[in-house]
């Protein structure tokens, strides 16, 4: 705290300003479009002591650490940065594009994933090295450099070009607080609202079902409907929820924040992981990040968080949704990583304080191999792994499963010597898997085997249950 008159001191926890920190933020602030006094009011510091920070003649050399701090966060910055001890981070005139990025990488999504899926049999340790073999021989074939990105990505001016580089999304939806309503918004004066949806895309017409189409459906019946659904399917779409929001784009690759993610959000915020004293997240699996970034954003407490995913989609996403959602949280250390399961996380602080997953539910059954391509859905490995590491990844794992992987969880479960305990309510919902609709020899199956639940005389034809679990 600085103290006012002839003693004015900073106590120990001053810091040194010197000029190129003083141009530093000068510079900021103009590239910002703020002036002295607005800088002043929007960091909430006097207006006296900014003039002193930029002035390079001033005599007093250190300020106070707290009133940096608010400077930093006026700049949407960490401390570190505004200091300039990132510079050694500064990129090579490598400007990283959001668009160029999300196009190479879909591209390599799409090779990894055969590979994947044809390793299936080959055990574990040869589809991992397959795996790290081709991701690398990808990357380096587009010239990709992962570490550059993220050296980029901690410069904070890449990085605003970075955020004010996402292209403008054609939807926004607005998901109410306790689900009973979404707000498809296509521009300030075109909005369709849809009441007690079931789903964030609650649209039956596809379902193979002659039956089904006597009910109306709550988008198509809309003026809107047909629109929407072009921007939902083909576009960018930003999806709000709270306070937080969501980039997303339709793709085999990137399962959005969905009835599933937020009904375990649900779950586990009534069993206190917004409140408890949790410093580190890891979500596994992390698609958009939603999961691990609205821990991040509603636990105070927390100070690492971690997204990890097989596939560069999710990585894209998820980078620039932390960021898009960090707001003044520059105190919090963010990873995005890429790793099959969670190999390769052995190198990060672990176990965290808490993981969270929300893995693919859909058994792999002999003779349906195509549907393993669907990696947002497909598999059940990742929640087999996820219950046989427990508590070397987490001292608190919080999983969500189908009750189609019921099966594979047991079998993971028995062999862990672990249980899980089911917390929050067990949820019956829609299942909507459109590239099913052609596969009525699989959807038998589940039918017959899995328990899927068929109701001919309702608009939904399928239905299965979702329960969130901590490991025990
Ligand atoms: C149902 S989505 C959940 C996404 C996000 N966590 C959410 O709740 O919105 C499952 C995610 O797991 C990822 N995934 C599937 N198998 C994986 C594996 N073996 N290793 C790592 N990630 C995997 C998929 O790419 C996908 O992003």
């Amino acid at each position: 705290m600085e103290t006012k008159g002839k003693n004015r001191k900073v106590t120990g926890r001053g810091i040194m300003v010197a000029l190129d920190m003083k141009r530093r933020i000068r510079s900021l602030r103009n590239s910002a479009g703020l002036t002295i006094d607005s800088l002043a009011d929007k960091a909430a510091v006097s207006e006296k002591t900014l003039k002193k920070i930029e002035n390079p003649k001033s005599r007093q050399k250190r300020f106070d650490e707290d009133t940096l701090i608010k400077i930093a966060n006026a700049f949407d910055i960490s401390l570190d940065e505004l200091q300039g001890k990132q510079d050694q981070y500064k990129k090579q005139g490598l400007s990283i594009s959001f668009e160029f990025l999300a196009d190479r990488f879909r591209e390599i999504d799409r090779m990894l994933l055969p590979l994947i899926r044809d390793h299936r049999h080959a055990g574990k340790s040869l589809i991992e090295h397959a795996y790290i073999g081709l991701l690398s021989q990808l990357l380096q074939e587009r010239k990709i450099n992962l570490e550059h990105i993220d050296r980029s990505l901690r410069d904070p001016i890449e990085r605003k070009s970075f955020i004010e580089g996402l292209p403008k999304p054609g939807l926004v939806v607005e998901v109410s607080e306790d689900f009973s309503e979404i707000s498809y918004n296509c521009s300030l004066n075109e909005k369709m609202i849809v009441k007690s949806p079931q789903l964030l895309w609650d649209c039956h017409c596809d379902t193979p079902s002659n039956k089904q189409n006597n009910f109306k459906c709550p988008i198509h019946s809309k003026k809107l409907g047909e629109e929407v659904g072009r921007r939902f399917s083909t576009g960018y779409v930003l999806i709000r929820y709270r306070d937080t929001e969501f980039y997303w784009r339709r793709g085999q690759e990137l399962w959005p924040p969905s009835i599933d993610s937020f009904y375990m959000i649900d779950a586990m915020e009534a069993d206190g992981l917004f409140k408890k004293k949790y410093n580190s997240v890891l979500d596994i699996g992390s698609g958009t990040g939603f999961l691990g970034i609205m821990m991040a954003y509603y636990n105070p407490y927390i100070t690492d968080i971690t997204l990890s995913d097989w596939l560069f989609t999710p990585y894209l996403y998820g980078i620039a949704n932390w960021f898009l959602n960090r707001k003044n949280r520059n105190h919090i250390s963010f990873k995005a990583n890429t790793a099959l399961f969670t190999k390769g996380l052995d190198s990060l602080i672990k176990p965290y304080d808490i993981a969270i997953c929300n893995p693919p539910y859909l058994p792999l059954l002999e003779g349906f191999d195509e549907i393993g391509l669907e990696s947002t859905v497909a598999g059940t490995d990742l929640l087999a792994d996820v219950i046989s590491k427990n508590k070397s990844l987490a001292n608190r794992i919080y999983l969500q499963f189908s009750s189609l992987s019921k099966p594979e969880a047991q079998i993971a479960q028995e062999k862990a010597g672990v249980k899980l305990r089911p917390i929050g309510k067990e949820r019956l919902v829609p299942f909507r898997v459109r590239i099913l609709w052609e596969r009525s020899d699989y959807l038998d199956v589940l039918v017959k085997e899995r328990g899927l639940i068929e109701k001919k005389d309702s608009r939904h034809r399928f239905w299965h249950k979702l329960q969130t679990y901590i490991i025990e």
